[in-house]
């Protein structure tokens, strides 16, 4: 996807992929094969480019320290990228720069679960610092004693340990926006994403019956870590919406991020173009939304693949729903594997307002979704007696 921004922009990409079916490899033709972690593959991908970025962050930051020391223009750099890497780094300096976040603790003895539950009251979560993507390393614990045990099994493996509390929430929000090196700020309204399993399947955009004052100190936000922590390129702030009514930073991501996925169709510059843009520190685009409402809905990988091939479905989908935009990623289908997206946008004279509206756009892309993964219709449609 971000290199269908840099066709657009007349930029050529240089790959690094650790197998040549990989998503990335399959639609590149200068790609280097090689680890992440393997410093010589770095630095072949990097040479002579203008500038080295990421779609995910899992490049060691040490090996990122040398490549910036060989003059290689790292976005975003890894002082910043570190924040996205290790939750208790970014726990420890988003409380120091006053960000309104959990409350969290350390955990070096698995005695340390107790102490932080007498202080938060038991409801605890405990998670890998480093290393956790879709809900993975992340345990919502049902009481203290398993806290502990998954704390004790982490510590035995040598992995840190961060505890939070458990907060209670309204619903999950993010705040995406983009910096450029010139200390440009860019900021999309703030979506809500539904997650299930601790995997987000669905984003609506931007998010309903959201206070305005809450919408715009989630912006604010936004560009004020982006700029503290002298992040390029797309910075996603994943928040709580507490039952309150206040906002907690969970996590932080530096790479176009799944809740901006909707933007490649509702938005007037996609978060793919804008990180490219920012990347290579030009002016960013404008972020308007194009509708009232879009409502982005992963296709994940069914528990048995359907028997139907995706270009059938693909076939049927369309002749169904011809507005869904549909962007699948070349991977194979495993259960719960994020495979693609979908993009509906809601009609022009809708209203963000109206839960009715709404509710219909999401209905829609869900049900797109759910048939690319499924092969089944959730209202039990059947595609073939008509
Ligand atoms: N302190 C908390 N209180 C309540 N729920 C939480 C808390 N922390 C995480 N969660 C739930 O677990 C999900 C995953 O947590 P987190 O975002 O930290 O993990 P991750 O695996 O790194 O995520 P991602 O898939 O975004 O990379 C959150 O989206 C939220 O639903
Ligand atoms: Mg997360």
């Amino acid at each position: 996807m971000t290199h269908q921004a840099a066709i657009a922009l007349g930029q050529t990409l240089r790959v690094l992929a650790a197998a040549p079916d990989d998503p990335a490899a399959q639609v590149t033709p200068d790609v280097v094969i090689g680890a992440h972690t393997d410093a010589d593959a770095l630095r072949r991908v990097a040479q002579g480019a203008a500038a080295l970025t990421f779609d995910h962050e899992h490049v060691p930051a040490e090996l990122l320290r040398e490549l910036v020391a060989a003059g290689v223009n790292v976005a975003p750099p890894p002082q910043a990228l570190l924040h996205a890497q290790d939750k208790l780094v970014m726990r420890r300096r988003l409380r120091d720069l006053g960000a309104p976040i959990p409350r969290f603790a350390e955990a070096t003895d698995p005695s340390d679960v107790d102490a932080f539950a007498a202080e938060v009251g038991g409801r605890i979560v405990v998670k890998t610092a480093r290393g956790g993507y879709d809900g993975r390393g992340v345990t919502l614990a049902t009481d203290v004693a398993e806290a502990r045990d998954v704390t004790a099994r982490y510590l035995a493996d040598g992995v840190a340990v961060l505890l939070e509390e458990r907060v209670d929430m309204r619903r999950e929000l993010s705040a995406l926006v983009a910096r450029s090196p010139f200390g440009q700020g860019a900021a999309w309204p703030v979506v809500q994403t539904v997650q299930r399993d601790g995997i987000c399947v669905e984003v609506i955009a931007p998010a309903p019956a959201l206070d305005p004052d809450l919408a715009s100190a989630a912006e604010r936000l936004g560009l004020r870590l982006a700029e503290e922590l002298g992040v390029v390129g797309v910075l996603a702030v994943e928040l709580f919406e507490t039952s309150g009514g206040e906002l907690l930073v969970n996590e932080l991501a530096m790479r176009p991020h799944n809740s901006g996925h909707w933007t490649m169709n509702g938005a007037l510059t996609s978060q793919f173009e804008q990180h490219l843009r920012a990347v290579l520190d030009y002016p960013l685009g404008a972020t308007a939304p194009i509708a009232p409402v879009t409502v982005m809905a992963n296709v994940l990988g069914a528990p048995r693949a359907p028997e139907m091939s995706m270009d059938e479905r693909l076939h049927h989908l369309f002749a169904r729903l011809p507005e869904a935009a549909v962007h699948l990623y070349g991977k194979a289908e495993r259960p719960g594997r994020k495979i693609g997206h979908v993009n509906v946008i809601g009609a022009a004279n809708g209203s963000l307002e109206d839960p009715a509206y709404v509710a219909e756009v999401r209905e829609r892309a869900v049900r797109a979704a759910h048939w690319l993964s499924h092969g089944e219709w959730t209202d039990g449609w059947n595609e073939h007696a008509r």
